[in-house]
This record gives C-alpha cells, structure tokens and sequence, in this order.
C-alpha cells in the first residue's frame, strides 16, 4: 500500500512506539488520528503536524470508547487505512502465581483484548472497500517467554496469533497485516521498568532503541505487505533454539496410527 495521503489510527499516539510511528508516518504524508488514555500525551504528540494530526482520548479496553473514538476519525478525515494496534502496559516483574488477579485481568484487557477491540471496530470496514492494513505492535515477548514476566508474554503471544489468524482472514479483502515484535525501545514504560529494575541488567545493558527507527521499518512493512516486523534480531538465537527444542519433540506420534513426523 501506499502511503501518501491515507490515515492512520494509533493507540498509544501518546508517546514512545506510538510516537514513532506516528513521526515515521507524517514523513511519508500520512494524516493521523494519536489516540491515548492519557489525552494530554496525545495532544503533544499531534501538536507538531497541525492539521494532518487529531488527538482524542480512548481506553481501548472499552468497545464504546472505540467506537466514539471512530466517529471522531472519520468526521474528520473520513476514513482509517491504517490500524495500529499500539496502546500497552507492562506488569511487575513477579512469578505468575504471585500475579495478583487484577494486574492479570488488566494486562490482558489493554495489551490482548485492547487489540481484538480494534479489531472489531476496524476490519470489517477495512473489507467492505477491499483496502487497508492492520498494525500490532506485540514485543520479543509475544515470541519468547521467560520466567517472571509470564502475563505480559501471554498477552503479547495472543498479539502474535491473534495477527497472524487476522493476515489469513483478510488477505483476500487486500487488506494486509503486520505485527511488530520491539525488543528495549525508549518510551515511558520501558524508562519505567528499568527504573524499577523490570528489566534484566543484561537487557538494560544494550540500551534503547530510538522508536522513530520501529516507526520507519512499521511504514516499509505496509508498504511491501510483511508480516514480521523484527526490530531487535539480537533474539535471533534464542528464537532458533525454542524452535529447535519444539521441531526435536516431534518424534513419533502419541498414538501409533497418527504418524510421525516425517
Ligand atoms: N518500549 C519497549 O521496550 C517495548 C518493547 C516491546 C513491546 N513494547 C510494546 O510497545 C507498545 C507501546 O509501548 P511503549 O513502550 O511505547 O510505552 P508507552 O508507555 O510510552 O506507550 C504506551 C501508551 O499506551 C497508552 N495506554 C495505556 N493503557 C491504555 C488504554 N487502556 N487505552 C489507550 N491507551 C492506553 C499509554 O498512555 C501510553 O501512552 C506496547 O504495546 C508495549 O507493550 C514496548
């Protein structure tokens, strides 16, 4: 697709990843719709591109708020070609058992439900004109899990299914999917997690990625219709060795009858 004049919906315009994108966008010609929790960040964000920007406030674990926040869109500019599915939190870093049910239930309505929510509110509409693309940023975690971060890794797995079922379902509505898998990118939360030691030292250690640089791969992945967007391929060995641990455990069928693998 490309990306001169269309518009693009993103939660989590207020600042970090979403800001990006939002900056990578306005350099290809985009008009934006910055959607936020936090209606101030948005408003900063938007202020730089005057009238190419529209700020409003949405919780995108509310379908009503997305649809207000929809009317909002397309008064304004008509219509969305572009979704990102941006808006996330983080979770305290704690074994699952000790995840109290709140902080579980609340990572699960922003970081999975947050994206079905738009989802629902977008893709149909998206397939009735036969264009459009849908963006959901997931994290290295919606790939790799690991210890003491496991509700935020199950949200953002879901992220990763949840596009790639999505790429299937719209594919033959040329509408086309992508989803963003960031590894340690400047942004509140991430400055917040390692404030709060969050983040591994050894993953503090290599440092934040400027979110402009996601913003400019997101714009190239619409553009050539990729689904993986990898920013960070330092995980590329760790990636091959879960791969190459499920690939081994395909031997021999549970049952005799249903084959084996090869
Ligand atoms: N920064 C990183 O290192 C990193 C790494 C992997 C994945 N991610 C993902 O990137 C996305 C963007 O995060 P970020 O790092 O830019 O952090 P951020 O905190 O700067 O941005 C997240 C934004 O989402 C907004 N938000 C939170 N709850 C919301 C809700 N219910 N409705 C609408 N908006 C809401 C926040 O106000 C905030 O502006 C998230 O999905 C996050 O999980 C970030």
């Amino acid at each position: 697709m490309k990306l001169s004049d269309k518009v693009a919906f993103i939660t989590g315009g207020g600042g970090g990843i979403g800001a990006g994108i939002a900056q990578a966008f306005a350099e290809k010609g985009m008009k934006l719709v910055l959607a936020d929790i936090n209606l101030a960040h948005a408003e900063e964000q938007a202020k730089p591109f005057g009238d190419n920007a529209i700020a409003l406030q949405i919780d995108v674990t509310s379908l009503e708020s997305w649809a207000v926040a929809k009317a909002v869109a397309y008064e304004t500019f008509g219509r969305v070609d572009v979704l990102c599915n941006n808006a996330g939190i983080s979770q305290p870093r704690q074994p699952l058992d000790q995840v109290p049910p709140d902080t579980f239930a609340k990572v699960m309505a922003v970081n999975t439900t947050g994206v079905y929510n738009g989802v629902v509110t977008f893709a149909d509409d998206m397939r009735q004109r036969g264009s459009g693309h849908i963006v959901n940023t997931a994290s290295m975690n919606g790939l790799l899990a690991f210890g003491t971060f496991g509700a935020y890794s199950a949200s953002k797995f879901a992220v990763t299914a949840m596009s790639e079922a999505l790429r299937d379902e719209l594919a033959p509505y040329n509408v086309g999917v992508s989803v963003l898998f960031p590894g340690l990118t400047r942004s509140r939360m991430s400055e917040a997690d390692i404030a709060s030691g969050d983040i591994p030292e050894e993953v503090a250690a290599q440092g934040l990625t400027d979110p402009v640089y996601l913003g400019r791969a997101v714009a190239n992945a619409i553009e050539n219709n990729q689904l993986y967007v990898i920013s960070h391929p330092v995980y590329k060995a760790v990636l091959e060795k879960r791969y190459a641990e499920i690939l081994a455990a395909h031997g021999q069928s549970a049952q005799e009858a249903f084959g084996t693998s090869d």
